[in-house]
C-alpha cells in the first residue's frame, strides 16, 4: 500500500487563468484592431472599400477572396469561446451567491470589484450579441463594405444590436486590459501604486477613446445606410482601388 502523501499541486486553477488571459489579451488586441479598421468609414466610403479588399486578399493575390473573412471569423469565434467557457467558472453559481457577492460589492465601494461584476454582465451581453455578429459575417463574407455593411445597419436593422455590443465590448476589453497589467504586474514600474493610478487612467482614456469611435462609426454607417436605402442591396465599387494593386 502506497502510505506517501501526495504532494502534487493541482495545477489546473492556474493553467484555466493563463488560458483566460491570454484568449482575452488576444481577444482586447483584436477589437481595439477592429474598431480602428472598422472606423475607415469616417475617411469616406472609398477608404472603407479600400480596407475591404485588403482583408479580402486583393493587394496581395490580386483577386478577391472574401472567403479568408470567414476563416478570420472562424478562427476568433474558436477563442471567444475558449475563452468564455474558461471564464464560466467565475460566474456566481447560484442566487444565493449573487446576492452574498451584491452585498458585498455594495459595503466595499472598491472599484476593482464592482468592474469584475460589470465583466460578467457584459460578457454574459457578448456572448449572445457577439456570437450573432460572427455568425453573420462568416456566413455572408461577400457582404462587407461602405454600401453592404451599411444597408445591414440599417434596412436589416442591426444598428441596435450593434449598438449594445459596442458599449459591452468597449468596457469589456477597457476593463480586461487594465486587470490583465495588474494580474500579471505589467508596466509596475518601480512604484507601484504610482503607475495602477497611471494605468487606471489609462484604462478610462482607451474606453472613452473607443467608445467615441465606434459611436461615431455606426452613426455614419447609418447616414449612408439611410441615404442608400431605395437602393439596398447594391454594392459599392471602385475602379480607382482596384486599380491600386495593378
Ligand atoms: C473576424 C471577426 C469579425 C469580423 C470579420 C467583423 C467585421 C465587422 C464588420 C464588417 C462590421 C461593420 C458592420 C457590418 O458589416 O455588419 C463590424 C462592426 C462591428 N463589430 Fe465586428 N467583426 C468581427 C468580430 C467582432 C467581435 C468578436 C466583436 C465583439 C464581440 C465585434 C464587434 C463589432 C461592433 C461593436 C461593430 C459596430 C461598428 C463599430 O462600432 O465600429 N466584431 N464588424
Amino acid at each position: 500500500m502506497n502510505t506517501k502523501p501526495n504532494h502534487k499541486i493541482n495545477k489546473t486553477p492556474a493553467r484555466l487563468d493563463f488560458i483566460q488571459s491570454a484568449t482575452g489579451l488576444l481577444l482586447a488586441l483584436f477589437i481595439w484592431a477592429h474598431m480602428l479598421f472598422e472606423s475607415s468609414i469616417l475617411f469616406g466610403k472609398e477608404a472603407m472599400y479600400m480596407m475591404t479588399i485588403f482583408f479580402e486578399g486583393y493587394y496581395f493575390f490580386g483577386e478577391k477572396y472574401p472567403i479568408l473573412i470567414t476563416f478570420l471569423g472562424g478562427f476568433i469565434s474558436t477563442v471567444f469561446i475558449i475563452h468564455a467557457l474558461v471564464a464560466m467558472r467565475k460566474f456566481p453559481a447560484s442566487y444565493r451567491q449573487y446576492r452574498i457577492f451584491k452585498t458585498h460589492m455594495k459595503s466595499m465601494k472598491h472599484t476593482d470589484t464592482s468592474t469584475w461584476f460589470i465583466q460578467i454582465v457584459t460578457g454574459f451581453v457578448m456572448f449572445f450579441l457577439g456570437s450573432v455578429h460572427l455568425y453573420i459575417v462568416m456566413s455572408q463574407p461577400g457582404d462587407v463594405g461602405p454600401y453592404a455593411s451599411s444597408d445591414r445597419m440599417v434596412t436589416e436593422w442591426m444598428w441596435p444590436l450593434y449598438l449594445f455590443l459596442l458599449i459591452a465590448v468597449v468596457l469589456h476589453a477597457g476593463i480586461g486590459m487594465y486587470r490583465l497589467c495588474l494580474k500579471w504586474g505589467w508596466f509596475e514600474g518601480k512604484n507601484a501604486k504610482k503607475s495602477r493610478i497611471l494605468l487606471k487612467k489609462l484604462q478610462y482614456g482607451i474606453i472613452a477613446f473607443f467608445m467615441t469611435l465606434g459611436l461615431l462609426s455606426i452613426a455614419t454607417y447609418m447616414k449612408i445606410g439611410f441615404e442608400h436605402q431605395a437602393h439596398a442591396g447594391e454594392r459599392y465599387h471602385s475602379v480607382k482601388a482596384e486599380q491600386g494593386a495593378k
